[in-house]
This record gives C-alpha cells, sequence and structure tokens, in this order.
C-alpha cells in the first residue's frame, strides 16, 4: 500500500480532491482527519500543511505527495517531480505598496522584504546582486507593509486579490506554480509500480480536461472541407449512413474552439450535432 500525503485544508485540498475521485479514488475531505484509507485504489490518505508535505514525503513518512512547485522549491529537499498536475496554477511574486514609487529591481537594495518564501527569494536577489533584508513571516504576509513590518513582500499570487485589498501592487515575477505530484528519489520498486498506475490515471484524466467529443451528420460531399477544419487526435472518424448523401462525423474538440467549430460545421450543413464530455483518454 502507498501513502499520499495531501493539504488538508487550502488552496489544491478541493483539486486534489477532486483529481483523485475522477481516477476512481475516493478518500475523506480531510478537514479534520489526519489519516484516510482510500476506496478505489490501495493507498492511505495523509492530510498535512501543505508547507510540511516535501519534507514528509522526504522522510518517508509519505511516499509521494501533492502539493504546490512553489513548496516543494522552497524546502530545497533532493524530490522527484513526477508530474505536473494542471491545477493550483499561481506565481511568487514580489509586491509593494502602489505609492512606494518603485523603479525597478535595485528599489529593493537595502529594503525589508516580509515572506513565507525565504529560501525562493534568497536565490532571486542573490543571482540579481540585490542586497535585501528578508523577514521570514508564517502567515498573513500581505500585511506587513501596513504595520510597518516591511517595506515589500514576496507571495503567492493567484486572482491577485489579496494584494489588491492590501493596496499592494505586484512589481516582479520570480516563478510560476502548479500542483506537482512528488516523490523521493529512492521509491522501492514496488510501491514505484504503484505510482505508475497512478500517474496512468491522472494522465489520462488530465488530459481529456477541456475536450469535447462532437458527434454530428453532414452531407458526404461536405465531409472533406469539414474535415480539413477539425483537429481529431489522428483524424476524425467518418462513417457512413443508410442514405448514401450523408455520412456521420466523430472528432474531439477544444471546449475553447466548441462553438466557434459548430457553427462553421452548421454553416457546412451539419446537423444532429451531439455534444458529449470526454472523462478519459487513454493513450
Ligand atoms: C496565498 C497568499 C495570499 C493568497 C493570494 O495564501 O499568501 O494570501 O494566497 O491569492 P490571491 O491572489 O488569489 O488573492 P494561501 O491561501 O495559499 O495560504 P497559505 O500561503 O497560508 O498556505
Ligand atoms: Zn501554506
Amino acid at each position: 500500500m502507498i501513502k499520499i500525503a495531501i493539504q488538508s485544508k487550502g488552496r489544491l485540498n478541493e483539486d486534489t480532491t477532486r483529481l483523485l475521485a475522477d481516477a476512481g479514488i475516493i478518500v475523506g475531505a480531510g478537514h479534520r482527519q489526519l489519516i484516510s484509507r482510500a476506496k478505489g485504489f490501495d493507498m492511505e490518505a495523509l492530510y498535512l500543511r501543505d508547507d510540511d508535505i516535501p519534507q514528509a514525503v522526504g522522510m518517508h513518512v509519505a511516499d509521494i505527495g501533492i502539493v504546490g512547485l512553489n513548496e516543494v522549491e522552497e524546502r530545497g529537499l533532493p524530490l522527484r517531480t513526477v508530474m505536473r498536475l494542471g491545477f493550483g496554477a499561481c506565481r511568487l511574486s514580489l509586491a509593494a505598496p502602489k505609492d512606494s514609487g518603485y523603479d525597478g529591481l535595485g528599489w529593493f537594495d537595502g529594503r525589508r522584504i516580509a515572506t513565507s518564501y525565504p529560501r525562493i527569494l534568497s536565490r532571486f536577489f542573490e543571482s540579481e546582486g540585490i542586497r535585501a533584508e528578508i523577514h521570514e513571516i508564517a502567515g498573513s504576509v500581505e500585511v506587513a507593509p501596513a504595520v510597518g513590518m516591511a517595506d515589500a513582500i514576496f507571495d503567492i499570487v493567484s486572482s491577485g486579490g489579496t494584494l489588491l485589498q492590501n493596496g499592494l501592487t505586484e512589481v516582479h515575477t520570480v516563478m510560476q506554480s502548479e500542483a506537482v505530484l512528488v516523490a523521493p528519489h529512492d521509491l522501492d520498486p514496488e510501491k514505484e509500480r504503484e505510482v505508475e498506475k497512478l500517474c496512468f490515471r491522472f494522465r489520462s484524466i488530465i488530459d481529456s480536461r477541456g475536450l469535447k467529443y462532437v458527434l454530428m451528420n453532414i452531407p458526404a460531399d461536405r465531409v472533406g472541407a469539414a474535415v480539413a477544419m477539425l483537429p481529431g487526435m489522428k483524424s476524425p472518424t467518418v462513417l457512413p449512413l443508410a442514405d448514401p448523401g450523408w455520412s456521420s462525423l466523430h472528432v474531439v474538440i477544444r471546449e475553447s474552439e466548441l462553438w466557434d467549430k459548430i457553427e462553421q460545421l452548421k454553416q457546412m450543413g451539419a446537423q444532429d450535432i451531439l455534444v458529449l464530455s470526454l472523462e478519459n483518454i487513454i493513450r
């Protein structure tokens, strides 16, 4: 049985349980438990603070973990990023008060910056040749300038709402982050095989997100033109109908292009268009 460390509450918790559920793995919601036995996969879920997940995996308390790349980088432990999971996108940015007169990275020289990510920040400042005072604080970094604890902050930005509420402006992005699956370098081979099974399921779900399966009837003499404008994984599937003047066309279309493509297909004479959701793609 493998143990997976996941965030007990916070930005990644919901998306993590959803990814697991889509992969046929049901775990508890986590808010109150520490450990739960999963249904649908021989696995135990360990609920932790996101900040503690890299260390838990590094110490083999858990075999794998789902956590933000930002936390992995900050801990600086020798972990392996097995897979990017396509959710929890955010960035780590420097932000200064709106009226700070910020005029480029040199502005940070000699200033006090509050952050929960001192390691990533000091590496960045070093690479830029900036000498700033880094003050590590555990939470509510965004209030530090207002209470006089810092001149600027370095923190996670997602929607940007927190900065706006606190009168801060994002002035420089240092790193992009998202949820990742991490493992130690020396996982035993049996567990490694379980992790591969898990990744296979995750991959098929991630690949299918944002895709629709579209079926339609279309005049046979328009099939060539329709195929030319459609993506399809290899190429669209074309099946003859009983009426020789008509064909059935099946194709996978990205959600962002869906309505555009459907309008073009209708203009080509397509009828009876069915749009279905895709759950998995096994390549
Ligand atoms: C982060 C960060 C900000 C907020 C930014 O905290 O510290 O408070 O999210 O998000 P926004 O740009 O959408 O407003 P998070 O909720 O991840 O909690 P934690 O850092 O304490 O784990
Ligand atoms: Zn955190």
